[in-house]
């Protein structure tokens, strides 16, 4: 066992270099480089830049992140299948050597559209390593640490920020000399996850299932495991590969026509969706705003706050979410950040009567993060990969990745134009959302903890009214309906 846990961070860290990546670009656009559009503009036509111009340009260089994001998670099952998991992760990285240069030179040659061509490839990056990195990981993992494990993507992503908004700081890179350095600096996790990635293995479960080498998977296990002794998980994952053999490739339209995997594919895109649509980037993205607008001295300062919360709370979910469970972390903070959404607007819509309410509102947003990361935050991103079996992981997974990018698009854009709208009450939106996601999941969603993915797999078949099977048991009936049999 002490083998197993010294090895298998190491190899997971190795793949989380991508959801660093994820994370840093994400973080990365609050510093300031609206002053380099405006310079650029004037000295190309010796005028300065239109306010309506420069609003839609750097909308655009948000954006386009997600854009590439949603191309990229869509296109995973090109990769992963032909090339296999690891090397797909090796070869992404072709594109931040690009984006990188891209983005670093893009004040050297005065373009700002090299600026926003850089960020597209970064997000297409970024929208493959949310695919990449939560399977690889699942696969390698041991049943009875996959939720943990799982939850090490999310922490990259939130190392990634944090990184980004402390580099981010005028002192340090934020300013106009430097923030080139700064958005080129994502280059160094791509260099250290290139030397590292040819020392882990390749996923066992594609060695066996996509490429049919026993002998291989079965050494890959035994390093994996630390023991020779990898009976038991050889044969979880013959039993996978005899019901993957039984079924049609599945296609991701095969994915909403077959009625095996309909539920699981609506499960995990609602789970996405909880994720995007509780307004998190709204924070992430408009914090510094927000907090400004709420009366808060140092705004920037409480935004790294929220960025430190962040990272402390995934750490809270990566200790409990094998013993509490998947289902009731992610109701826990669903719930946490309804409650918190409604304090905000208490709190914003009373801040002309007491100053005080922008304390109230640091609080409200300090806890609206720390229940995201118990639940919403890691779960959705290693679900899928357990919901599913190996034949249709891929593609359900692809899709999936490109529902959360689209709504991650959507609350970007949106955010700023609603909140024009609705003043102190915009996250009003998200609270009625956030309840809604809570009586879903409460009803819907199975818990997957401590179930081997071939068990998921037979409690859906079995809920489709497909029969029980050999490899189903009667718990995933019951979890199926909403009941949390303790595994
Ligand atoms: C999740 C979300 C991402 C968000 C981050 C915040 O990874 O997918 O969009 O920015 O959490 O921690």
């Amino acid at each position: 066992l002490a083998r197993k846990e010294e090895t298998q961070p190491r190899r997971t860290g190795t793949a989380v270099m991508g959801s660093l990546q994820f994370g840093y670009n994400t973080g990365v656009i609050n510093a300031p480089q609206n002053r380099f559009y405006n310079e650029t503009w004037s000295s190309r036509f010796s005028e300065p830049i239109p306010p309506g111009t420069l609003t839609a340009l750097w909308s655009l260089s948000v954006a386009i992140f997600s854009v590439g994001g949603m191309i990229g998670s869509f296109s995973i099952s090109l990769f992963v299948n032909r090339f296999g998991r690891k090397n797909s992760m090796l070869m992404a990285n072709v594109l931040v050597f690009i984006a990188a240069t891209f983005m670093g030179l893009s004040q050297l040659a005065g373009s700002f559209e090299m600026l926003i061509i850089g960020r597209f490839i970064i997000g297409v990056y970024s929208g493959l390593s949310t695919g990449f990195v939560p399977m690889y990981i699942e696969e390698i993992s041991p049943t009875s640490i996959r939720g943990a494990l799982g939850t090490l993507h999310q922490l990259g992503v939130v190392v990634g920020i944090l990184m980004a908004q402390i580099f981010g700081i005028e002192a340090i890179m934020g300013n106009a000399t430097l923030w080139p350095l700064l958005l080129g600096f994502t280059i160094l996790p791509a260099i250290l996850q290139c030397a590292l990635l040819p020392l882990c293995p390749e996923s066992p479960r594609y060695l066996l299932m996509n490429c049919n080498e026993e002998i291989k998977a079965c050494n890959v296990l035994k390093k994996l495991r630390g023991t020779d002794n990898v009976g038991e998980d050889l044969q979880e994952m013959r039993n996978e590969n005899q019901q993957m053999m039984r079924e049609k490739k599945v296609t991701i339209i095969e994915l909403f026509r077959s009625t095996i995997y309909r539920q699981p594919i609506f499960v995990a895109i609602m789970l996405q969706l909880s994720q995007q649509l509780s307004g998190i980037n709204a924070v992430f993205y408009y914090s510094t705003r927000i907090f400004e607008r709420a009366g808060v001295a140092q705004p920037v300062y409480a935004t790294i706050g929220t960025g430190v919360v962040n990272t402390a709370f995934t750490v809270v979910s990566l200790f409990v979410v094998e013993r509490v469970g998947r289902k009731p972390l992610h109701l826990t903070g669903l719930m946490g950040m309804a409650i918190s959404a409604v304090l905000l607007t208490v709190a914003m819509s009373l801040l002309d009567k007491f100053s005080w309410m922008s304390y109230i509102s640091i609080a409200a947003i300090f806890s609206f993060v720390a229940f995201f990361e118990i639940g919403p935050g890691p779960i959705p991103w290693f679900i899928v990969a357990e919901l599913f079996s190996q034949g249709p992981r891929p593609a359900a997974i692809a899709v999936a990745g490109f529902c959360n990018w689209s709504a991650n698009f959507l609350v970007g854009m949106c955010f700023q134009y609603v909140e024009q709208l609705c003043g102190p009450y915009v996250f009003i939106i998200f609270t009625v959302l956030l309840l809604g996601f809570f009586t879903f999941t409460y009803f819907k969603v199975p818990e997957t903890k401590g179930r081997t993915f071939d068990e998921i797999a037979a409690g859906f078949r079995m809920s489709a009214g497909h029969g029980a099977d050999k490899y189903s048991a009667p718990e995933e009936f019951n979890t199926l309906r909403g009941d949390d049999p303790d595994l």
